[in-house]
């Protein structure tokens, strides 16, 4: 799977070299370039802003360097169309079923806005490009955050580990919180390991028990439980 990234702080985007995602990396299973693109500004200042048509307060990003910034990007692999996302607050809600559905994209291209966001024609322009596959503008939960940075940080850390060879034990993801077919809209529950007693709290008796039949019907009940207690949206409790 290859990402692209553009973004006016491209050391943002440098934690992705850590941990899971740059083993993913190392691995060749991702391949990830981060972009800065005020190298696709052609003024001294390399200007990447302006006012808003309209009035208003705030700056918006200018649609020519990012069209220029895609499609150099975009030319570098003739052969394959990419996806172009952009991570804005007013996006539709990414969530693990995104997560799933992306996950077998081979090319996906991050715009990162800042300020108040990029010049609505860059999604509308790139929207209708025979030579990409689409535009996906998405938001990770209803808060602002200063720009899509953190998002694609987020983002690209929940598409890497559905990857296959990433995770090492491939099961692992089934029973994760919202994990589609085994999890339904749950919520995981509690975890446990050794020491079976500390300070003083002994681990529930059913998980030393072998029994796995037993186990599972726990660690549903618990999944119900605690999707009721801290996440009643979710619906599908009973
Ligand atoms: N940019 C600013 N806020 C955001 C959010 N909640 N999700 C994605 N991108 C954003």
């Amino acid at each position: 799977m290859r990402l692209d990234v553009v973004s006016i702080f491209p050391a943002y985007l440098e934690p992705l070299r850590l941990s899971l995602v740059g083993k993913g990396i190392e691995a060749g299973i991702i391949e990830l370039r981060v972009h800065d693109l005020r190298d696709w500004t052609s003024d001294r200042h390399r200007t990447v802003d302006d006012t808003p048509y309209g009035g208003g307060p705030g700056m918006v990003m200018k649609p020519e360097p990012w069209g220029a910034a895609l499609d150099d990007i975009r030319s570098s692999d003739p052969g394959k169309r990419p996806a172009l996302v952009i991570p804005t607050p007013s996006g539709s809600v990414f969530t693990q079923r995104t997560a799933e559905s992306w996950s077998s994209d081979t090319w996906l291209i991050f715009a990162c806005g800042r300020y108040e966001g990029i010049d609505a024609r860059v999604a509308a322009h790139y929207g209708e490009r025979p030579d990409w596959s689409g535009v996906r503008e998405v938001s990770i939960g209803d808060f602002v955050l200063a720009g899509g940075e953190a998002a694609v940080l987020v983002m690209v850390e929940a598409l890497a580990r559905l990857q296959p060879g990433i995770l090492g034990n491939e099961e692992s993801a089934l029973d994760d919180s919202f994990s589609g077919e085994q999890m339904g809209d749950l919520v995981e529950g509690p975890v446990f390991t050794k020491p079976p007693v500390w300070r003083d709290r002994a681990v529930p008796e059913v998980l030393l028990s072998g029994h796995h039949g037993r186990i599972a019907q726990w660690r549903q009940e618990q999944a119900r439980a605690r999707t009721a207690a801290n996440r009643p949206d979710l619906g599908e409790v009973t």
